[in-house]
């Protein structure tokens, strides 16, 4: 498997103790986009931990993916005030234009799609997010503008963004 190659400098740099297991499994996860079946054996083998262990962390933290994921990360709100206000049909569309479909990575993986129950910024909604970047009042009108700024090979177009987190956004 050619890309465990590169797995084996990365745990080099790590001593064999058990206290590197969340630390090197971030490293993976940055370097491939999730972690690997046979990177979480390795893993396993050099902290001398079992593999179920490694699993157990794997799956727990959100930051983590057993699966590829894009290389952005699009989150759609549908918590109550965005639901009401069409944030359904804003996910519907955010799945066809990224081509993540119901899956949830586009094949290029460019985009992985989650829906999320609240972004924190209810008076804005429908919202999503894109990255760290937030969009508001969104309609499905909007959303091939929106994906078309992240894609390397779509010319993008003029959207209104908060270029804030939510708690800096005012609902
Ligand atoms: S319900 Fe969508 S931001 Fe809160």
């Amino acid at each position: 498997m050619p890309e465990m190659e590169a797995v084996k400098p990365l745990l080099a740099q790590f001593k064999d103790e058990r206290a590197n297991l969340i630390p090197i499994l971030q490293e993976i996860q940055a370097a491939f986009s999730y972690l690997p079946e046979e990177a979480l054996r390795r893993v396993a083998r050099k902290l001398h931990v079992p593999v179920t262990d490694v699993y157990q962390v794997a799956t727990f933290y959100r930051c983590f993916s057993l699966k590829p994921r894009g290389r952005h990360l699009v989150q759609v709100c549908l918590g109550t005030a965005c639901h009401v206000r069409g944030g359904d049909l804003v996910l519907e569309r955010t799945q066809t234009e990224t081509g993540a479909g119901l899956s949830g990575t586009s094949p290029d993986l460019e985009f992985t799609v989650e829906p999320v129950r609240c972004l924190g910024c209810c008076g804005l909604a429908p919202v999503m997010r894109v990255d760290r970047d937030t969009f508001a009042h969104l309609d499905q009108a909007k959303v091939r503008g929106i994906v078309n700024r992240y894609h390397p090979r779509r010319k993008p177009a003029t959207v209104d963004k908060i270029a804030a987190s939510p708690e800096k956004v005012r609902s």
